[in-house]
């Protein structure tokens, strides 16, 4: 790897420490009884960069209601039992398993050369240049292991189907398709009102969190339940062009980071620059892209998994809700 990016890539992981520190610094009078807590948190790797666990656990709920019954099952003997028997406490999982894992960690995003389109064979690798390890690849790669569900394999499924259901929401948060240079957004300091961040937290988590605590009563369970009455009116007849996907057996990955390159530089990069404040004016503008993507993204989960598991069934029939 070029020194300059092992640098930025150290530069990124401080920053995201710093920002953790921020986010559970105690109130002072506080802080000597936790010194010992957070001397381990300064030594815990620090907290990755995706849809927050928010995001990541709504696109998974809506999935879930989209599931065929013989999709439902496969997932349901996939799961560990610790998720009690919901996908959707598992999506966050290949987040907490990045620094673990480390050669997982480029499978989170893909970055493009400063410019509003992808190019799978030119963004589609991680540091090493080795060809598919981006999050297109990764998408591609954890449905085609699902495909061997049932036969004998020596992949571990319940791991493929935590990584892919992960990933498919990852492709989605359009600063996960970014620029190099600027490391989809992380390198961008902003202000998000009056708190301090970078551009890619607040279209990770940010704008996701403003959203449930202004418009759903702090709730994100009622902000799913509004996405899936939305899903329902007025987006029903876009669904079906989103689970438009002429690819048969590989998935749609490739279009939804095109997808998501357009939206950054159409929303989440326009009109910011380093140090700027964003407020109302961004955030009225920007939460609903935020909205349709992670809509986009439990749909398309949804389409996956029942491609995989129901394959006879859904080239002849749309998606039903459950
Ligand atoms: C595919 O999955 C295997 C098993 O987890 C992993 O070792 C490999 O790096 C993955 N490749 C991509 C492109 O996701
Ligand atoms: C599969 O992966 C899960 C999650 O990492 C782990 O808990 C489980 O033990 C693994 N199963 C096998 C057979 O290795
Ligand atoms: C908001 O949530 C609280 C409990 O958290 C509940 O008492 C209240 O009725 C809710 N308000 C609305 C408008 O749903
Ligand atoms: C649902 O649709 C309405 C009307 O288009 C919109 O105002 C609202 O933000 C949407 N809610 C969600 C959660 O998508």
């Amino acid at each position: 790897m070029p020194p300059g990016k092992r640098q930025r890539q150290r530069r990124r992981g401080r920053q995201e420490e710093s920002r953790e520190q921020r986010e559970m610094a105690p109130p002072p009078h506080q802080r000597a009884l936790l010194l010992f807590p957070l001397v381990f948190l300064l030594l815990a790797p620090p907290r990755a960069d995706a849809w927050g666990k928010e995001g990541h656990i709504m696109v998974c709920k809506i999935a879930e209601k989209y599931l065929s019954e013989k999709a439902a099952a496969a997932v349901q003997a996939l799961l560990p039992e610790s998720a009690g028997g919901e996908l959707s406490t598992v999506c966050p999982w290949a987040d907490q398993v990045r620094w673990h894992y480390h050669w997982s960690s480029p499978l989170h995003y893909a970055n493009t050369p400063q410019v509003c389109n992808f190019k799978y064979s030119r963004d589609c690798h991680n540091s090493r240049g080795e060809q598919g390890m981006c999050v297109v690849g990764a998408i591609n790669n954890y449905t085609e292991q699902l495909y061997s569900y049932g036969q004998k394999t020596s992949y571990n499924l319940t791991e493929s189907l935590m990584f892919l259901a992960h990933f498919v929401g990852d492709v989605h948060q359009p600063l996960h398709v970014g620029y190099e240079d600027d490391e989809g957004g992380n390198t961008i300091v902003v202000h998000w009102y009056r708190r301090k961040t970078n551009l890619h937290h607040v279209w990770d988590v940010s704008i996701i969190d403003t959203e449930i605590k202004d418009f759903y009563n702090k709730s994100m369970d009622t902000m799913v339940e509004a996405l899936k009455t939305n899903l329902t009116g007025g987006w029903s007849d876009d669904i079906t062009q989103w689970e438009n996907c002429e690819n048969k057996r590989a998935t749609c990955a490739n279009d939804y980071a095109i997808e998501s390159i357009h939206y950054s530089c159409n929303y989440a990069y326009k009109d910011v620059e380093q140090d700027i404040t964003l407020g109302d004016d961004y955030f009225f503008t920007r939460y609903p892209v935020v909205e349709k993507r992670l809509a986009q993204a439990g749909i398309r989960l949804a389409l996956i998994l029942n491609r995989i598991f129901d394959g006879d069934k859904v080239d002849d029939i749309p998606l039903q809700v459950q």
